[in-house]
């Protein structure tokens, strides 16, 4: 009894497969089969077109000199220079390779900034007022012109003075300098009519040992004429501009852990929530051996 079952079974099998009689296979005629063929093809046609159209619709209203969504921070953050792996610039006086690198990143960093490069490059703007070069309309105003910051601006944290402690950032005689800019945002006007600028300050236990601070530019600012940004496709030879911090009596042999904010007229106070908007805080360790 099994044995005939089995053979059925089988024979069932293979007939959903192949039927001669019906002439279908898998349960289907062959134009049943191309029908539903048709049907995927054209649906997975129209699929793919509705994804090109959107696709394409969507690329135009992309603009190629300014992302769409920009995140809206009210006030950017801040970074330093020369940096590591972790905000802290440790070094000992007396060992020459501790501090030397530091200088050969901040060489090549200011070099762009070279006065020569700059006159080259880009244009003496007016100071003290923002440099418009506004779009009118569907037409756009590019390229967009950069104004100057030279090199020599910074002073005696340009790296380029006749002694040694200056060329080398004051990084040899425990004067070192410590170059900070604002994140680019486009757009941005980061003042109404005085320029915003930088102090620095220790957290409250390292007071005492921060020393006295110099800054360059005058003030510690970043001009107007550097703001708005326009992105880096419009404003192609756009240099950011920089403040020097010089720590000129700065303790040695303990870490000050040090705070840089940025002060600007269109910035009330800066908000407790973001720690790291308009701010930006790093350890400072100058070792000397006795
Ligand atoms: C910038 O100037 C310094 C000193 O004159 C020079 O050593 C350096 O090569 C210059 N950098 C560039 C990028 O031109
Ligand atoms: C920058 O340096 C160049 C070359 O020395 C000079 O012509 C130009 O006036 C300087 N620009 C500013 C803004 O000081
Ligand atoms: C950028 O600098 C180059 C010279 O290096 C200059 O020929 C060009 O006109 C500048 N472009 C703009 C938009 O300032
Ligand atoms: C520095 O600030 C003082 C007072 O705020 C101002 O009178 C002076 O013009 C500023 N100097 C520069 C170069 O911005
Ligand atoms: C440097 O700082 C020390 C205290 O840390 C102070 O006694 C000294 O007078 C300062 N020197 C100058 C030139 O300000």
């Amino acid at each position: 009894m099994s044995k005939e079952d089995d053979k059925g079974n089988t024979g069932g099998w293979k007939e959903f497969f192949w039927n001669p009689r019906t002439h279908e296979v898998m349960g289907r005629t062959a134009s049943s089969w191309g029908l539903i063929l048709l049907f995927y093809l054209v649906f997975y046609t129209f699929l793919a077109g509705m994804f090109a159209l959107t696709m394409y619709v969507m690329l135009l209203t992309l603009n190629d000199y300014q992302p769409t969504w920009q995140d809206r921070l009210a006030i950017p953050g801040m970074m330093i220079r020369p940096k590591g792996q972790a905000l802290e610039i440790i070094y000992n006086i007396d060992q020459t390779e501790s501090w030397d690198t530091y200088v050969q990143k901040l060489n090549s960093f200011l070099g762009p900034y070279n006065d020569s490069l700059q006159a080259l490059n880009n244009d003496v703007c007016p100071p003290d007022q923002f440099y418009v070069q506004e779009d009118s309309g569907e037409v756009r105003n590019n390229p967009k012109r950069s104004c100057q910051f030279n090199r020599t601006m910074l002073g005696e944290c340009s790296g380029l003075g006749a002694t040694s402690a200056e060329r080398t950032f004051g990084y040899e005689n425990g004067q070192p300098c410590v170059f900070i800019k604002l994140n680019r945002v486009i757009g941005m006007l980061p003042g109404k009519s005085q320029s915003p600028y930088v102090t620095c300050g220790a957290k409250k236990e390292d007071s005492d040992s921060i020393g006295e601070i110099a800054y360059f530019p005058t003030n510690g600012s970043f001009n107007l004429m550097y703001y708005p940004y326009y992105g880096s496709r419009s404003q192609v030879n756009y240099s950011q501009p920089l403040v020097a911090v010089k720590f000129l009596n700065i303790t040695y042999n303990m870490d000050v852990n040090v705070e840089c904010k940025i002060n600007s007229d269109t910035i009330t106070e800066l908000s407790e929530r973001d720690k790291f908007a308009g701010r930006v805080s790093f350890r400072l360790r100058i070792n000397k051996n006795d």
